[in-house]
């Protein structure tokens, strides 16, 4: 459904600086309905790649589809949710949901009604009337995801939305994500915490540090819920570490 072949990113710098190849030879195939991770560590070009899929770049060489199209620009088949929710601060969060939903022409009451639904899916159906500022980073991050999934789009690009988050509100949202997506929704999910590709994955892709390329790729079948088959997370967290070399704890910190 979603397929990369050959893609290359080279930065093309300032006058006087060599160009910075981000990704080379990147090439792969997500099935519909697949949760894929991508973990790598940082500087490996994962937001690179999120970005060029998201069509806010062009790749320098290769091409991207989705449903057999190329992608050259952003658009409503594909939605996105950053690190740091970028939220309207003007708004409140039932707001900013239904902000998004105005391009899609659905607004004023069913607008409304469609944003207070995301809002109940994420767990915020008491928050419709806050603002930004008087909710808490996780909270944020939930209306960031729910004014995405309000959209509907084909393929859901996370670029490690719960990185700045507390290992409680982290595990919470984590849940969150698998209950909502796993199975329904194609999703890509950037990440650089081993556990949680594990924990969230069908399956992982590992980048290489720069210029990132494709070094693994993971069928991850242990039973879900995750959270109940620790054993065999942690087993596959050795593994996995194992193949990124001997330096993967500094690369990639893992959480407890
Ligand atoms: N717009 C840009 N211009 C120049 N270099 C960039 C740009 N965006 C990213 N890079 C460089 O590309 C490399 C990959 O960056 P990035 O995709 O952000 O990595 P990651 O998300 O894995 O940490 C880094 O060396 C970064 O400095
Ligand atoms: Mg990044």
């Amino acid at each position: 459904m979603l397929s990369l072949r050959n893609v290359e990113k080279t930065f093309q710098n300032r006058q006087g600086q060599k160009p910075l190849q981000a990704l080379k030879n990147i090439s792969f195939t997500v099935a519909s309905g697949e949760f894929t991770s991508i973990i790598g560590p940082s500087g490996s070009g994962k937001t690179t790649l999120i970005n060029l899929i998201a069509g806010f770049l062009h790749p320098s060489q290769g091409s991207i589809r989705l449903g057999g199209h190329p992608i050259r620009e952003p658009g409503a088949d594909r939605g996105v949710v950053f690190q740091e929710a970028a939220l309207f601060p003007w708004l409140t969060a039932r707001e900013n949901i239904a902000f998004g939903l105005l391009n899609m022409g659905c607004k004023g009451k069913s607008g409304r009604k469609r944003a207070l639904h995301y809002l109940g899916l994420v767990g915020l159906q008491d928050y419709a009337n806050s603002y930004p500022h008087e909710l808490s980073g996780g909270m944020k991050q939930r209306v960031a995801l729910a004014r995405v999934l309000a959209l509907n789009p084909q393929v859901l690009l996370l670029d490690e939305p719960f990185c700045s988050l507390d290992n409680q509100n982290r595990c919470g949202l984590q849940d969150l994500v698998t209950a909502i997506c796993w199975a329904k929704k194609t999703v890509l999910f950037v990440t650089h915490d081993v556990k949680e590709a594990i924990i969230l994955s069908d399956r992982i892709l590992l980048l290489s540090p720069r210029p990132g390329q494709i070094v693994g790729d993971f069928q991850v079948n242990i039973p879900r819920p995750r959270r109940n088959h620790m054993g065999a997370v942690q087993a596959w967290e050795n593994k996995l570490l194992g193949h990124l070399g001997p330096n993967a704890h500094q690369g990639f910190p893992i959480s407890i």
